[in-house]
């Protein structure tokens, strides 16, 4: 079994942070959630309560890293996502590793029901893609080609095997899912999820919020192995891999 690592946040340097999260392979999807201890996903409709400082470190490490960042379009109109941008000292990092300064946000959508005038789209500093079925009418789509590319994958559903193995083909092959819930729903019914990075946060929140995955069931369980707990402010910052514990 392999060695699990437990420390405190602020006791590893930012390099020691990035290295930690070291992807095992090239083609990796990681899907990063904030969760309170009783396992609501939002407070007052969002994560931002439920998440702080400490885990903001973490959440940027994980940005710096990948090729591509996806969300699907409930927590992009939820949280306010706009342009996908990282701090100079993020970007300095990325450029060490021969890696473009920012990576590139990917957004799924069944509908296509977001702003193509949002900063999200027209302030990128790398070309969006939207992510849509592709029997989606074109209507729905033209007004986004003029600021994004379009991933068209799947049938009336966005199917998110066709869309990954999608970004792959154009280089995009660390993939960093921040959810949401149905997204990542449909990741883990898909197969697609190779890790949870899962914050829970010491809050009580109660009945109501969703949880961290929704809609689609799974057909069976996911073992995951936990490679790390890192605590920081009685928050506890877990890696988890796809895998069983004895291997
Ligand atoms: N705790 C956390 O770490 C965390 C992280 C992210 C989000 N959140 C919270 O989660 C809430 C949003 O949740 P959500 O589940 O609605 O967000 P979501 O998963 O980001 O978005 C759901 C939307 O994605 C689109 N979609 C495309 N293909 C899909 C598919 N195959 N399966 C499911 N959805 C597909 C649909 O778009 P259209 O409606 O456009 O057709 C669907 O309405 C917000 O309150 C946000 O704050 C929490």
């Amino acid at each position: 079994m392999a060695d699990v690592l437990y420390r405190k946040l602020d006791e590893l340097t930012d390099d020691e942070v990035y290295e930690a999260y070291a992807p095992p392979g090239p083609d990796w999807l990681r899907v990063n959630f904030v969760s309170s201890a009783d396992g609501a996903a939002t407070l007052e409709g969002l994560s931002g309560p439920l998440s702080g400082e400490e885990d903001k470190r973490v959440f940027k490490v994980l940005r710096a890293r990948c090729d591509v960042l996806l969300a699907g379009s409930g927590t992009v109109r939820a949280e306010g996502y706009g342009p996908l941008v990282l701090s100079e000292d993020r970007m300095a990092w990325r450029r060490a590793q021969g890696l473009p300064e920012v990576p590139v946000m990917a957004i799924a959508s069944r509908t296509a029901s977001l702003d193509p005038g949002a900063g999200i789209f027209t302030q990128a500093p790398r070309r969006p893609i939207l992510i849509v079925p592709a029997d989606l009418p074109e209507a729905a789509v033209e007004p986004f080609r003029d600021v994004a590319d379009v991933i068209a994958a799947g049938t009336g559903e966005v199917d998110f095997t066709a869309a990954v193995a999608a970004l792959r083909e154009r280089g995009l092959r660390q993939v960093l899912c921040e959810g949401g819930p149905h997204v990542f729903g449909s990741l883990i019914a898909a197969g697609l999820a190779d890790e949870l990075d899962l914050t829970i946060s010491p809050l009580l929140v109660g009945a109501g919020p969703m949880r961290v995955a929704e809609g689609e069931a799974a057909p069976e369980a996911v073992p995951l192995r936990l490679r790390h707990v890192l605590e920081a402010g009685g928050n506890l910052i877990l890696r988890y891999v796809r895998g069983s514990s004895d291997e």
